[in-house]
């Protein structure tokens, strides 16, 4: 099983395509959060070679790092601050181009030049987490990645409660 985690492909779509069926069994198959997120996150850090891959649980709030692959990073931000914070607000995917174009955003790592977040929803419809991709190239994330990841993001509301 875990050996067998492989994404093919050359084109994003290709990889996408490749990596959410293996990512949507392997989760089904663990009940425990923290398992199905870490493995999730190393899935899309390696699969897709992303620069850091990580995830916001909402505690209060506060949005408070969770399982992350890549440089150290900030351990909590506020509700509706930085580009984690505006997503949990808006609740609503956030693809930002240059992040020195988005105000308010929140640099853990002066190498991260392009970002992605989107929110994962308990049963109420309440932000319950916040997957954040960063990478070190300007405008890397467009509709492409938007869509398989809001595909992910309801793996993840369905695995990760
Ligand atoms: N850039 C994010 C903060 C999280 S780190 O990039 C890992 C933001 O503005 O919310």
């Amino acid at each position: 099983m875990a050996e067998s985690f492989l994404v093919s492909g050359t084109t994003k779509k290709e990889k996408y395509e490749s990596l959410l069926p293996q990512i949507k069994a392997l989760t089904e198959a663990e009940t425990d959060v923290i398992a199905n997120l870490s493995n999730i996150i190393s899935a899309l850090k390696y699969g897709l070679d992303f620069f850091w891959v990580g995830i916001y649980f909402v505690k209060g709030e506060q949005l408070v790092l969770g399982p992350f692959q890549g440089p150290v990073a900030c351990t909590r931000i506020g509700f509706g601050k930085g580009v984690c914070g505006a997503a949990w607000k808006e609740k609503r995917t956030l693809i930002v181009e240059d992040v020195e174009q988005f105000p308010g955003h929140i640099a853990c790592s002066s190498l991260s030049r392009s970002e992605i977040v989107l929110p994962a929803f308990d049963k109420n419809g309440e932000v319950k987490l916040i997957l954040d991709i960063d990478s070190e190239q300007l405008a890397t994330f467009d509709e492409t990645d938007s869509m398989y990841l809001e595909q992910l993001m309801e793996i993840i509301s369905r695995c990760c409660n």
